[in-house]
Formats: structure tokens, C-alpha cells, sequence
């Protein structure tokens, strides 16, 4: 037996009993001819002594360097001094022998939780880094979350189905992620970007209710809540309608928090359409911890003969409350902050309704206090606050006004990671038009049902068509996303249709599908929530790699086993592919 206890668990009441640990050495000190280990594993840190009366063993101690691993048998006895800050801090192990069972190169990095690693050092030796407690606790976290899920999707009579990994090539959104076939030269499978036609082929195939924690594949540019591969929680119902799919998933978030966190959410979470969201908030996924939505003023700013007002298509204002006494340098960093290009705006205005009730502003030479005054009115602005007004084109500045109010929102510290705000946005449009390749696109995907009610409106107003789609939001994630689906054949090819695919093109991608629905196929339904992104909403983290165990970079690279990599030409020329250098 390589220990009778682990490092994190002997307290008081073990004094005077003797234990063997095993684990690694975190650290070890010298004190008064005394040394001290702590001994580390995956459930805490307990502390040794050697003493000097035993010099042999003292010697042997003072050898260990950090992250050596030993095996160490000693009395447990109460400490003179106490840690207060570790489950372990009452005792020590006053230790009788050792036994080193490997060595260790010297880290390249500190095991503590406030390392002194840079971030590509910690992923080249990842390893290392998942022996720091505050990154296991994640993956604790993680695994608990997967489990929980499960259990509550069992209970609801969930089924976990697999799906393939090496499927066809149907790039809709995001590009593939291609794998060549050897036993078929010059074709290619691809990672699946969801398993969503094979989730609906269960349906077909009379599964009724489905689910999947799986591992999806994205080609695309890679950001804090996104990488190549992520996991899903995917899941497929029968016989619903939207109403029945997010009443049973609010109730698996609202259970996840619960479990995890030990917050109720007693009320059902707010539902607000996408027409909405954008009109106040500027954004689909709105964080609605904190008020500031915007307010519209462009029919009170027309005809100052102010050209910057007079000519934009849409004036959005926002107030920062209390904000009034911003000082020019302030405000300026606010007008830099939306002039930068990730956020693209040509500038900034501003109106401060002053304690006293007078009003200053960066356009009064084009408007009267009184007229500001009807601007503040309308964003019911109060003596003290500051209003913030950007204009242009409507989409994009309701875009920037997003980002500018997301940014004052976190100055005025009104995103607290610990508080949860969660909705359902719905009513999102079926098409999203494309000016580039000038055809229309699936918002969602393209196996979305329209509303019913616009059905009608397919060929005559193809943009305004609502779709019957839905997002869960969560402190401005998009948290997971899903539809009620298309199951009839015919209204599917009208869909492929309208998307610009041909009957060939259609078949050729989706000829499966589209074979499968004239087998009886039940009107289905489903969503699939991003399980990363859903442990580092509360885990209280912003990035979403801090919670897998091995992430990529944001060049997409493994820095840890150096992926991707180049293959040797053998395996290149049996899969009869030529790489064409650039030059
Ligand atoms: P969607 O594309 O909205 O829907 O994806 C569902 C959820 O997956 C998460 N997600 C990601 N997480 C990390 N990295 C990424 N690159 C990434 N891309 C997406 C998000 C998102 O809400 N098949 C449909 C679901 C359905 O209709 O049932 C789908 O994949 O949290």
C-alpha cells in the first residue's frame, strides 16, 4: 500500500496516529535545525517534520528538491502554530521515514496557485500547471457539472446516444475541420460541427428524447469563449413545441445552479424577442446585470443643422448613472475607447445633467438646454447622471453602443462575476442577409423552423421571416442556442431553396435528411448549450480555456504536444496528397 491516507484529509482528532502519505513536495524550509515539507496531492497539503534529533532522516529531507515525489510515514500531532487557511492547518506529521520514489527536474514555473508562469510556458508544460489547485478545481468542477447534467437529463428520460466523429463535409456557418481517407483517395470526412442531423435522424428513428455531451469541431477564429474543439451538451425532443423545450432546459440551468452554486432561481427567466435585445441592447446576447439600455433620440436631434445627427440614420443614447462629474480626460478615454477599431466609432457625445440641474454637453452649440433636456427626459436621466450618444447607420451603432455600455458597465463594476442574470432571447430572424456573396444565410441553421405565423411570408418578405429559434443568455454569453426543426420534407426544400442551394447541392449534402423525413419523421426540437462555456460562467472565469484540461492557443496550436504539425511524406503520399508551398 502506497499511502493509508491522503494529504488532504487528517485533522485533529487523527493526533497520535500513524500514517504513510504519498504525493509531491511543494515546498521545504529549514527552520531551527528542523525541516519542513509540505506534501502536496490532488486533495490538499499537509505538513512534515523532521526532526533534528533524527539527523540521518533530517539529511534525507534536505534533499528533496520541489516536486520530488515521496512516501512518507509518520505520527500525526497537533501544531504549536496553526494554518488557519488549509483544511489540514491543526496537525503535522512528525515523520519516522521517507522514501523518495522519483525524482523531479527543478518546474519551470512555481506550483502555487499565484504562479510565476507566463501563460505559454503554463500550456507548454500543462501538465504542471494542472497540478496548481486552482486549475483542478475547474476540472472538479467540470466533472461534477457533467455529472449533475446527466443525472437530471436521466431522470427526464434522456437518452446518451453517440455520434459519429469522421462525418461529411456540410460547412454552414463555421469551416470544417477535414480529415483525408486513405481507403478513399482524394475524399475527406469532416469533424462534425454538432452532431445535429444525426440528433434529428434519432428523432426519426423514434429515440424521443436525446442527449449528448460531445466534442464538436469549428474551424474559426478563436476568442476567449471559443475554441477549435469545445463540448456540447446536445439535446434532441420529440412531440414539442418551443414552449415544452425551454421549460425542461431553464429547468436544467436553473438545477445546475442550484447544485453548484446554491442559488434558486424561483422566477422563470425573463424571455425577450431578438428585435428587442438589438434595440436595446445592441446586441443578441445582452448582459442584463445592469439597466442602461438604450434609448433612441434621432427625432429630437434632427434639424440643428448639426450634420453628424442631421445625416445619421439612428441617434442611441445611453446614461452612466452618477456619472456627471467625468472629467474631460475621462470622457476622452471614452471617445478613444469607441474610436478604436474593434469597436469602429467615429465618435463620442455627451450631456451631463449636473446635481445642481444644469445641463453642459459636447454639441450645446448646436442645441438649447432645453432641447438636451427632452433627451435626458426621455432616458428618464436623473440630476448627476451622464448620457452617452453615438449615431451612424442603425446596425452598427446599436453595435458600438453594445460595446460602449459594456465598458462603462464594467468601470462602474456592474458585471459582477458572482451575480447571474439569465434570459431566453427569441424570435431570432431565420435569414441573415449576406452583402458579400449577396444570398441569404441561415441564422441559426438551416434545419430551423420558420414561426408559423410568417410562414406566409417566405417568398414575399424573407428577411423579416421570425424564426421559431431560441438562445439562452447568461451575463451576455450565449450560453446554448437551439430550434424547433423543420419535419416536413417539402417546407425543408423550400428552405435549401431559399438558402441558394440547388436541388442537386441540396441532395448531395443533405440527401440523408431529406430521405429520412419521408419515413415519418415526428416534429422535433432541441438545443444544444456550450458545456465550456457554461462551467466558466461559474466558475466565475473569462476564458473558457481555464476549464478544459488541454486548450489550445489562439492560433489554434496544442503548445504542448506542438499540434498541428507536418506529417511525413509516407503518410502523404498514401493519402496521394501534395502540399503546395507558398511562397
Ligand atoms: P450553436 O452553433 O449555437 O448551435 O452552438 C451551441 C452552443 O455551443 C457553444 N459554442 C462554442 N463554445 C466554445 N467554442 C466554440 N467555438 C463554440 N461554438 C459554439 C455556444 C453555443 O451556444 N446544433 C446547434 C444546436 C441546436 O440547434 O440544437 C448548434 O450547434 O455556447
Amino acid at each position: 500500500m502506497y499511502r493509508t491516507k491522503t494529504c488532504g484529509e487528517l485533522r485533529l482528532a487523527d493526533a497520535g496516529s500513524k500514517v504513510t502519505l504519498a504525493g509531491w513536495v511543494q515546498r521545504s524550509r529549514k527552520m531551527g535545525g528542523m525541516t519542513f515539507v509540505d506534501l502536496r496531492d490532488r486533495y490538499g497539503i499537509t505538513q512534515i517534520v523532521f526532526d533534528q534529533d533524527n539527523a540521518a532522516l533530517c539529511d534525507e529531507a534536505n534533499k528533496l528538491g520541489r516536486e520530488f515525489v515521496v512516501q512518507i510515514t509518520g505520527k500525526v500531532a497537533e501544531r504549536t502554530s496553526k494554518n488557519p487557511n488549509i483544511p489540514t492547518g491543526e496537525i503535522e506529521i512528525l515523520a519516522e521515514s521517507i522514501k523518495i520514489l522519483n525524482r523531479s527536474d527543478v518546474p519551470p514555473f512555481t506550483i502555487e496557485d499565484n504562479t510565476d508562469g507566463g501563460d505559454d510556458l503554463r500550456m507548454k508544460y500543462r501538465y504542471l500547471d494542472l497540478r496548481r489547485s486552482c486549475v483542478r478545481k475547474n476540472l472538479e468542477l467540470r466533472h461534477k457539472m457533467a455529472f449533475e447534467i446527466r443525472r437530471y437529463l436521466d431522470n427526464h428520460g434522456f437518452i446518451e446516444v453517440e455520434t459519429p466523429v469522421l462525418i461529411k463535409s456540410t460547412p454552414e456557418g463555421a469551416r470544417d475541420f477535414v480529415v483525408p481517407s486513405r481507403m478513399n483517395p482524394g475524399e475527406f470526412y469532416a469533424l462534425p460541427q454538432s452532431p445535429q442531423t444525426f440528433k434529428q435522424l434519432l428523432m426519426v428513428s423514434g429515440f424521443d428524447r436525446y442527449f449528448q455531451i460531445v466534442k464538436c469541431f469549428r474551424d474559426e477564429d478563436l476568442r476567449a469563449d471559443r475554441q477549435p474543439e469545445f463540448t456540447q451538451i446536445d439535446c434532441e425532443m420529440s412531440f414539442v413545441e418551443q414552449e415544452d423545450v425551454l421549460n425542461m432546459f431553464e429547468g436544467l440551468v436553473k438545477h445546475i445552479f442550484k447544485y453548484v452554486k446554491d442559488i434558486d432561481f424561483t422566477e422563470p427567466f425573463p424571455r425577450m424577442t431578438w428585435a428587442d435585445a438589438m434595440k436595446l441592447y445592441g446586441s443578441d446576447k445582452p448582459d442584463t446585470r445592469f439597466g442602461m439600455t438604450f434609448v433612441e433620440i434621432k427625432d429630437l436631434t434632427t434639424g440643428a443643422g448639426f450634420a453628424v445627427l442631421d445625416d445619421a440614420e439612428y441617434v442611441g443614447a445611453i446614461v452612466a448613472p452618477g456619472c456627471a462629474g467625468y472629467t474631460r480626460k475621462q470622457l476622452d478615454a471614452l471617445t478613444d475607447y469607441v474610436k478604436r477599431p474593434q469597436v469602429g466609432a467615429k465618435g463620442m457625445m455627451w450631456v451631463k445633467y449636473e446635481e445642481d440641474g444644469s445641463i453642459k454637453s459636447s454639441v450645446s452649440k448646436f442645441y438649447s438646454d432645453e432641447q438636451l433636456k427632452k433627451w435626458l427626459d426621455r432616458a428618464q436621466a436623473k440630476p448627476g447622471d451622464l448620457m452617452l450618444i453615438l449615431a451612424g447607420p442603425t446596425m452598427k451603432t446599436r453595435k458600438q453602443l453594445c460595446e460602449l455600455r459594456l465598458h462603462v458597465g464594467s468601470e462602474l463594476g456592474l458585471r459582477d462575476p458572482q451575480k447571474f442574470s439569465c434570459l431566453w432571447v427569441i424570435d431570432f430572424p431565420l435569414f441573415e442577409w449576406d452583402d458579400e456573396t449577396q444570398r441569404y444565410y441561415a441564422m441559426h441553421h438551416p434545419f430551423t423552423a420558420p414561426n408559423p405565423e410568417d410562414v406566409d411570408m417566405l417568398d414575399s418578405d424573407t428577411g423579416a421571416v421570425r424564426a421559431t429559434a431560441y438562445d439562452m443568455v447568461v451575463n451576455g454569453n450565449e450560453l446554448g442556442g437551439g430550434s424547433i426543426r423543420i419535419h416536413d420534407s417539402e417546407l425543408q426544400d423550400k428552405m435549401f431553396h431559399l438558402l441558394g442551394l440547388s436541388e442537386e447541392e441540396a441532395r448531395y449534402k443533405f440527401g440523408f435528411l431529406m430521405d429520412a423525413f419521408k419515413y415519418g419523421a415526428p416534429p422535433h426540437g432541441g438545443l444544444a448549450f456550450g458545456f465550456d462555456r457554461f462551467v466558466s460562467i461559474l466558475a466565475g472565469l473569462d476564458s473558457i480555456r481555464d476549464v478544459i484540461a488541454f486548450p489550445k492557443n489562439n492560433s489554434g496550436r496544442d503548445m504542448m504536444i506542438d499540434a498541428p504539425s507536418a506529417i511525413d511524406q509516407s503518410q502523404l503520399d498514401e493519402l496521394k496528397i501534395d502540399i503546395v508551398k507558398e511562397d
